[in-house]
């Protein structure tokens, strides 16, 4: 299994470091423009690989393609990251550019890849790379909705008093700090619904944190986070990887499900070895309807943003 990395800097690395530790890839490829960037990156993280036990083989490269040919999976991290008091969605100009022809180049070398997309503004890029590829939908998924979520059980954990391990958890639709929809009706605390613990308030509150985890990690920070991102776009990896059949919520091309059409948004989904296997469409709440309709708007409004 040889998966590329594309982009060096805090998320690819993160991630490269996560797919290592896992230990289920043969080789993953890092590359980015910066002059020895991914080459350092990598000889850095392989010099971990006797500490924390794996033979996964990291290698970087600068902007040569060739050696990312016959990647089975592909991220896209490349792209600048916004900075405290940003939006996502103001880094479309650059992102845009940077994602159109890493993906033609990835296509061209790896043309049977599946790709995950997680440069910034993400459902929009994803819709991108459908727009200017003729990859399968399949095979085109954005990460957003994994991180959302795992940022989700981290406010719910801390509101109800409970380990994460006990709390699950879905955030759907945009990822931007106003389109995403945790859906808190269905979250759970040892499969009990986590209103029989903390009050509808307290609830509001713990989604009204989760859509700003981006935004108050970007200001704590200086610059948009790497772990949990780097964790999360792992997750899809493995999953892809090792034909695991788990449910995410990622950003795909609907085609009526949920009734939208035409846009890349954040649904669950189940990743296997074909990548998006199925689009799960789970019965929602009138007011979890509008809020993803209302999510759907201004995922719409950025991708006109695009020249396609
Ligand atoms: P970073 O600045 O640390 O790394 C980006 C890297 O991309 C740099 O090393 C840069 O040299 C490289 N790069 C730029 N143009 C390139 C090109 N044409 N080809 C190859 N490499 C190129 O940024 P960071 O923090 O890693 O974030 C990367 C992107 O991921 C940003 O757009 C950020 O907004 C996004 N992001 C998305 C998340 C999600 O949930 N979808 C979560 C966190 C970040």
């Amino acid at each position: 299994m040889k998966v590329t990395v594309v982009g060096a800097g805090a998320v690819g690395a993160s991630c490269a470091e996560y797919i290592a530790i896992k230990d289920f890839a043969s080789e993953v490829v890092l590359l980015d423009i910066k002059e020895g960037y991914a080459e350092g990156k990598a000889m850095d993280l392989m010099q971990t690989a006797s500490l924390n036990g794996f033979d996964t083989k990291i290698t970087g490269t600068t902007g040569d393609y060739s050696k990312t040919a016959g990647s089975d999976i592909a991220v896209i991290t490349s792209g600048i990251p916004r900075k405290p008091g940003m939006t996502r969605e103001e880094l479309i100009g650059i992102n845009a550019g940077i994602v159109k022809t890493v993906s033609s180049s990835l296509i061209e070398h790896s043309p049977n890849a599946i790709i995950i997309v997680v440069s910034n503004p993400m459902d929009t890029m994803t819709y991108l790379v459908h727009k200017t590829t003729d990859l399968p939908k399949n095979r085109i998924i954005g990460m957003g909705g994994a991180l959302d979520s795992a940022r989700f059980k981290y406010r719910l954990a801390e509101a109800l008093g409970a380990p994460i391990s006990d709390v699950d958890g879905m955030v759907i639709g945009g990822h931007s700090d106003k389109g995403m929809v945790p859906l808190t009706r269905l979250a759970t605390r040892n499969s009990v619904p986590v209103s029989e613990f903390i009050s509808n308030d307290r609830l509001e509150q713990v989604a009204a944190d989760t859509k700003v985890g981006g935004a108050t990690l970007t200001k704590l920070l200086g610059t948009s986070a790497w772990y949990a991102p780097g964790a999360a776009v792992s997750g899809l990896v493995q999953a892809i990887a090792c034909d695991q059949k788990k449910i995410f919520p990622c950003s795909t091309l609907l085609e009526g499900e949920y009734g939208l059409n035409d846009l890349c948004i954040g649904t669950p989904v189940v990743l296997g070895r074909n990548g998006i296997e199925k689009i799960v469409e789970i019965e929602l709440s009138d007011a979890e309807k509008a809020k993803l309709a209302e999510s759907a708007e201004g995922v719409k409004k950025t991708n006109g943003l695009l020249e396609l």
